[in-house]
C-alpha cells in the first residue's frame, strides 16, 4: 500500500498525516484524515482559538466518523510538552452524560463563567503535564449523534469498540507521535464501567492486530467510579449513618439508619443472584428491592432544592447534576459564538449535558447493575495500573463502598493491598501540612520472568464530593501528575 505523507500545518506546531483527504462532508472549516488500515473511519478536525475556551495550548474540535456514528471530541495540547507529555482521555459519565462536564467543569483548561457566557482560564488544568482528550460517548451523548435508524451501543462492552477505533485513529493518523507516548484513560462514576471494558478493549485488539495501530495504554485513573454498584449501595448506611465522610454528625437519624441497615441483607443476596446472572431482568429486580430498602431513602428526596447524591453536605440546584454549572455549560455551548466556531452538522440540533436515549439504550442491558472487577483484574495482571480516587462527601459512588470493592477485587496484589492501612497524605498544592485524605497502594510484580510490575492505588480527598476536581481542583491536579509520573501518595 503506498502511503501519501503529506505535512498539515495547525497553527504553529507541523504534525504529520497519512492520506489526508477532504471528503464530502470536508468543506471548510475541517480538516478530513482517513486511515489506510481503518477504511470506514474519518475524523473531521479544526483548530480552535482561545476566544471559545481560555485554554492556553492548541486545541481542536471535530467528529470520529464510524459509519453512522458520529462522536464529538475537544483535544487540548499539554502546556508542557505535547511531544513527550502522555496523552489522557476523559469521559465523563452517567450513562449519558456529555464529557463537556469534565472540561467545562472540572480538569479543562477553561472553566464556564458564573454567567454560562464565557470561560475563564483554570490554572488547574490537566492539560498542565499531559495533552487532554475528551470524547463525547456513547454515541449520541452531547454533540456527538447517530444516522437515523441505527441502534445505540446498549453497554459499556459494546462502547468501548467505538472508542478503541476512536483513539487507534487520533493517535495513528492525526498526531502520529503519540503512538509512542503512554496514554491513560480517566473519567467519573459510570466511567467506572465504561474504562475498565475500554482499557480491556484496547489490550485484546493490540494482542490479535499487530498490524493495526496499537494503544500503548498506561493507566487508568477513575473518580467515584461505579465499579460496583452492590458495594455503592452498601456503603449508603457508612455515608449516611456515620462521621466517616467527614461531617460532624450522621445526615440520618437512627430510624432511617435501622430500616436500611435491616433491609441490607436481602438487597445484597438479590445482588448476588444478579452479578451471577447478568440478567436485565433479575437486576432490575434486585435494583428496586435494594432501592425501596436502603438506596430510595434518601435518593427518594434528592433533586433541585432537594438532597444531593454527589455531596451529601451541599444543595441541589438544579435536576440531574445538581450543579448550577451544569446548566450555564449547556446554556454557552447553545450559544451562537460557540456553535459558528465548533459548525456541529446539520443532525446536531442542540447541545444537552444528558441524553435520555442513551439511559433507555444502556437500561436494556445489565450493564449498570454488574460490576467491573474481572475487567480489573484483567488489566492490573496485564501491566496496566488502576487508581480509584474518591471525593469523600460523595454518596452515589461513595467512598466506604468503593474500600470495601477495592479490598475484594481478586487479584495478586490483594493479599498485600487489604493488610495496609489507609494513611493520610499531604498534598503540595493546598498551601498546607494539612492531610488532604487517605491513601494506599500496592505495586506487585506480575510478569513471569520479568520484572514488569501493576500498580493498584486507593486516594479519598475530604471535603469533596462526586466531582472532585470541581471541589479541590489544586488537589485533583496534584493527585493526577502523582499518579501519571508514578510518584508516591504517602
Ligand atoms: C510539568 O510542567 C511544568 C511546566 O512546564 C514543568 O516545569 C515540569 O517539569 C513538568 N513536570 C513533569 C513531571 O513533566
Ligand atoms: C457576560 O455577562 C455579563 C453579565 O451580564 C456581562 O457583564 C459580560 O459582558 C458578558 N460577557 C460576554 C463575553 O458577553
Ligand atoms: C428521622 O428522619 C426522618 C427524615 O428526616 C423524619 O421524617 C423522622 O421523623 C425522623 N425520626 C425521628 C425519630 O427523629
Ligand atoms: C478565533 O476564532 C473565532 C471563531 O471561533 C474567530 O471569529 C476569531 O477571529 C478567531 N480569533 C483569532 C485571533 O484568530
Amino acid at each position: 500500500m503506498i502511503t501519501l505523507w503529506s505535512t498539515v500545518l495547525f497553527g504553529s506546531v507541523v504534525y504529520a498525516a497519512t492520506q489526508t483527504v477532504l471528503g464530502p462532508e470536508g468543506a471548510d472549516p475541517f480538516k478530513v484524515f482517513r486511515s489506510p488500515h481503518l477504511p470506514a473511519y474519518s475524523i473531521r478536525i479544526q483548530e480552535q482559538n482561545d476566544s471559545i475556551c481560555d485554554a492556553r495550548s492548541p486545541q481542536f474540535t471535530g467528529w470520529l466518523d464510524i459509519g453512522p456514528k458520529h462522536l464529538f471530541f475537544w483535544y487540548f495540547e499539554s502546556q508542557n510538552d505535547p511531544f513527550h507529555d502522555p496523552l489522557t482521555l476523559w469521559m465523563t459519565g452517567g450513562p449519558g452524560d456529555s464529557s463537556m462536564i469534565g472540561l467545562f467543569e472540572e480538569v479543562g483548561p477553561c472553566r464556564i463563567n458564573e454567567f454560562g457566557n464565557g470561560t475563564d482560564h483554570n490554572p488547574w488544568a490537566w492539560t498542565k503535564n499531559s495533552s487532554l482528550l475528551f470524547v463525547d460517548q456513547p454515541v449520541d451523548v452531547g454533540f456527538s449523534y447517530i444516522d437515523e435508524g441505527y441502534e445505540l451501543p446498549h453497554d459499556s462492552r459494546e462502547a468501548a469498540v467505538d472508542m478503541h477505533r476512536f483513539l487507534q485513529l487520533f493517535i495513528s493518523e492525526i498526531f502520529p507521535h503519540k503512538q509512542f507516548l503512554p496514554v491513560h484513560l480517566s473519567g467519573e462514576s459510570y466511567a467506572g464501567r465504561y474504562i475498565p471494558y475500554l482499557a480491556t478493549q484496547i489490550l485484546e485488539q493490540n494482542e490479535l492486530y499487530k498490524d493495526s495501530p496499537r494503544i500503548p495504554l498506561k493507566s487508568c485513573l477513575v473518580g467515584n467510579g461505579f465499579m460496583s454498584p452492590k458495594d455503592a449501595t452498601f456503603g449508603y448506611w457508612e455515608t449516611l449513618c456515620t462521621t466517616n465522610p467527614g461531617v460532624p454528625s450522621p445526615i440520618f437519624n437512627k430510624t432511617r439508619c435501622d430500616n436500611m441497615a435491616a433491609n441490607m441483607p436481602h438487597c445484597m443476596d438479590l445482588y448476588d443472584i444478579c452479578i451471577q446472572h447478568s440478567d436485565p431482568a433479575i437486576c432490575h429486580a434486585a435494583q428496586s428491592v435494594c432501592y425501596d430498602g436502603v438506596v430510595g431513602w434518601y435518593d427518594n428526596e434528592a433533586g433541585a432544592d432537594g438532597r444531593n447524591r454527589f455531596d451529601i453536605t451541599a444543595p441541589c440546584e438544579i435536576d440531574e447534576m445538581c450543579y448550577i454549572e451544569a446548566a450555564l455549560i449547556e446554556r454557552y455551548l447553545n450559544s451562537p459564538s460557540v456553535w459558528e466556531a465548533l459548525s456541529p452538522p446539520q443532525q446536531v440540533t442542540e447541545y444537552k449535558f444528558v441524553a435520555t436515549s442513551v439511559i433507555d439504550a444502556f437500561a436494556q442491558s445489565a450493564d449498570g447493575m454488574v460490576s467491573s472487577s474481572k475487567q480489573i483484574a484483567f488489566l492490573l495482571a496485564n501491566n496496566v495500573d488502576f487508581l480509584a480516587y474518591q471525593g469523600n462527601l460523595d454518596l452515589a459512588c461513595n467512598t466506604a463502598g468503593n474500600l470495601r470493592w477495592a479490598n475484594s477485587l481478586s487479584w495478586k496484589g490483594q493479599t498485600e493491598f487489604t493488610a495496609k492501612p489507609l494513611l493520610p497524605w499531604v498534598s503540595i498544592n493546598s498551601g498546607s501540612q494539612e492531610p488532604v485524605g487517605f491513601a494506599k497502594e500496592s505495586q506487585i510484580s506480575v510478569g513471569e520472568g520479568t520484572d514488569e510490575t501493576s500498580r493498584f492505588a486507593f486516594v479519598t480527598v475530604d471535603n469533596a464530593g462526586h466531582l472532585l476536581p470541581q471541589d479541590r481542583p489544586d488537589v485533583a491536579l496534584d493527585m493526577m501528575i502523582r499518579w501519571i509520573t508514578g510518584a508516591s501518595f504517602v
